[in-house]
């Protein structure tokens, strides 16, 4: 099965927000209240900020795609400090374990260390171990443990952190194909 990642476009838009609807409802059935994942999907994935995160210059965000279908995405955003983080990063059940993921960690990291970033930082929910295994795989570190509400219930967060270089250079992450991911 091959897939081809690229930019987003605006006209991505619709195709992320369903993806996200559906990923999030899976992989967070179990840790967050349906009424706070609603309300965090309802602000967090409306049309303009899904623009804006598109649009903007400190963003960097990519969709898979199978055929004309978005079936995943992720954001890297260059942060205050001038470091970078991978904010989103969901790629629908239906295709996860076919090294989309990789790809995208392949693509942008790339992305972000060519304009000077060093090293990229990520958070996940504590309890997702297929996430916390995916960063794992790839090199990331475990910086610290902390806790935030969403909307009325708190939740465990990782970070994550590593150097691009050591995640680019220690892993096959510059040589992505075997699973059939294109990246262009
Ligand atoms: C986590 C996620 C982004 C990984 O993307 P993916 O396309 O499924 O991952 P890949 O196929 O590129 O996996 C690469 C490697 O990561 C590890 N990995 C990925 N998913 C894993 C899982 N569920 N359990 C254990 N290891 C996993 C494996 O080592 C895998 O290599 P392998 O398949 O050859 O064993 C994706 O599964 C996802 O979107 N999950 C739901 C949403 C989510 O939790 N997002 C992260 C929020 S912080």
């Amino acid at each position: 099965m091959s897939y081809t990642i690229r930019p987003a476009t605006l006209a991505d838009v619709n195709g992320v927000t369903e993806v996200a609807r559906h990923t999030w409802d899976v992989t967070y059935a179990q840790s967050l209240a349906t009424h706070n994942r609603r309300q965090f999907l309802d602000r967090a994935y409306t049309t303009q900020t899904l623009r804006e995160a598109i649009s903007h210059e400190r963003d960097w965000f990519f969709v898979a795609l199978r055929g004309e279908t978005v079936v995943g995405f992720a954001q890297y955003v260059r942060r205050f400090d001038a470091q970078g983080e991978l904010v989103r990063i969901y790629v629908h059940p239906d295709h996860q374990r076919r090294g989309i993921g990789r790809g995208f960690l392949a693509t942008g990291l790339a992305a972000i260390a060519a304009t000077g970033i060093e090293l990229c930082y990520v958070s996940a929910e504590a309890n997702n171990a297929p996430a916390r295994a995916f960063y794992e795989r790839f090199g990331f570190r475990l910086h610290r443990e902390y806790g935030r509400f969403l909307g009325d219930q708190i939740i465990q967060l990782v970070e994550y952190t590593a150097p691009i270089s050591s995640l680019l250079d220690a892993t096959d992450l510059a040589t992505t194909t075997e699973k059939g991911t294109e990246q262009t």
